[in-house]
């Protein structure tokens, strides 16, 4: 079969490797009707993690059940199903407590286990044209429709990024009638901010420099912030005193001028202000320390590793950051980080699309054939007019 390997920094191919086989009883193999290439996939193709050559990419997987395991009981052959980009046993202490990011079971290598990662497990990646899927029936969610039809991209979207901006606001405590920045308008970036809109939020503020990205974000009633038109938290602050709510003083006080809830969907690749060529891993949460308000919360879902080969420095190689704790702890703010647990809200963002009442495929800019993979890998490494693109296979 045809799959999208990782050869090493800005090279991945497509190349023909072995069909996945039944290897335990509760496998299930999913031959693949579409496919997401994610930012955290770029993280890997910029070099910027421990990657080795070979590795088979891809993490957020939708098809068809082609065969079951014997231990198998729920999923059956034929099934149309969206998987999580967590791979967990869903029964060890962590999944039962809702964190199957952490689950302790499927990764020798640590807690919490992903299809197609550096150090997230064994698993093979999603971008081929069939899959094994450990613990299929708890992995397997089952989805209405036939392959091809007009929800594919929005269903595809339930295997990782509709369900990880859930999972930012839920960090983040978004809210009705919250006010909730959000750093980066990339898949995450601008779902976190249409999840804080389905929630009620009262302003929504998105942040980015990319011009098709920050139109978005508009379309969907978030207010665009282009950092490269200065200190995205002085924005927001002037934005929101000409707005009708802080603007009228309601709350008689400047220190309430910042936001509540900020989302920082960019992580440890985010650009300098200053120069904006570089990266700044420490960038965001700085920024998000600067506009969220005393007491309010911190959802980081954007990506820090522990090692960044091609970091600035040798403290930032080993993911230590400067960041401003002090300003963070005399705010008062809450921080909550990590990988999204996916299978928590992935059911109920399930039901949403089903009945109408959520699009996430706004974001969806480019299909593909799994041919044209390493284009599409190299023009969304830009960050700007490929917003998400999906491999399309049958
Ligand atoms: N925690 C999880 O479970 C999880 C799941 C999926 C993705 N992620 C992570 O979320 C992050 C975003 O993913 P994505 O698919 O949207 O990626 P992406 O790379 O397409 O989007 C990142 C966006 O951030 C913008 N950006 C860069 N520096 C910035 C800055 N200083 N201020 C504001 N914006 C800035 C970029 O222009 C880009 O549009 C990645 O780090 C990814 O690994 C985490
Ligand atoms: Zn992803
Ligand atoms: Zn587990």
């Amino acid at each position: 079969m045809k799959a999208v390997v990782y050869n090493g920094a800005r090279d991945v191919r497509v190349e023909d490797v072995p069909e996945p086989r039944i290897e335990e009883p509760t496998d299930a193999i999913v031959r693949i009707t579409s496919s997401g290439i994610c930012g955290s996939d770029l993280h890997m193709y910029d070099g910027h993690t421990p990657a080795e050559p070979g590795i088979i990419l891809g993490h957020e997987p939708m098809g068809v059940v082609e065969e079951v395991g014997d231990g198998v009981s729920i999923i059956k052959e034929g099934d149309r199903v969206v998987m999580p980009f967590n791979v967990a046993c869903g029964t060890c202490y962590n999944c039962l407590r809702g964190y199957s990011s952490a689950c302790l079971v499927m990764n020798p290598q640590g807690a919490g286990a992903a299809y197609g990662y550096v150090t997230m497990g064994p698993y093979r990646g999603a971008q081929a044209e069939m899959l094994r899927v450990p613990r299929a029936d708890w992995a397997c969610l089952k989805l209405p429709g036939r392959p091809g039809d007009d929800k594919e991209d929005d269903y595809v979207m339930l295997a990782d990024v509709f369900p990880t901006a859930f999972h930012a606001t839920e960090m983040a405590k978004v809210s009705s009638g919250k006010t909730v920045a959000v750093f980066g308008a990339g898949p995450v970036g601008l779902l976190s901010a249409y999840c804080s809109m389905l929630k009620g939020a009262s302003e929504v503020y998105v942040v980015d420099r990319s011009p098709s990205r920050l139109r978005l974000a508009e379309r969907i009633g978030a207010v665009p912030v282009n950092f490269e038109e200065g200190d995205p938290a002085q924005q927001i602050v002037e934005l929101r005193k000409q707005g009708d709510v802080a603007g009228s003083k309601l709350h008689p006080t400047e220190k309430w001028d910042g936001v509540e809830c900020g989302i920082d969907a960019v992580g440890y690749q985010a650009y300098d202000r200053e120069k904006p060529d570089d990266y700044r891993p420490d960038q965001v949460i700085t920024d998000l320390v600067n506009v969220v308000n005393p007491a309010g919360n911190l959802g980081i879902i954007g990506a820090y590793m522990p090692n960044d080969p091609r970091a600035r420095n040798e403290q930032e190689a080993n993911g230590l950051l400067t960041i401003p704790f002090g300003l963070l702890w005399s705010k008062g703010l809450s921080i909550e980080t990590g990988q999204a647990p996916v299978k928590n809200s992935q059911s109920l963002l399930r039901d949403l699309i089903v009945g109408g009442k959520a699009r996430p495929s706004f974001i969806v800019s480019d299909r593909i054939d799994i041919d044209e993979a390493p284009d599409a890998y190299a023009s969304f490494d830009k960050r700007d007019d490929v917003t998400k693109a999906i491999i399309r296979l049958e």
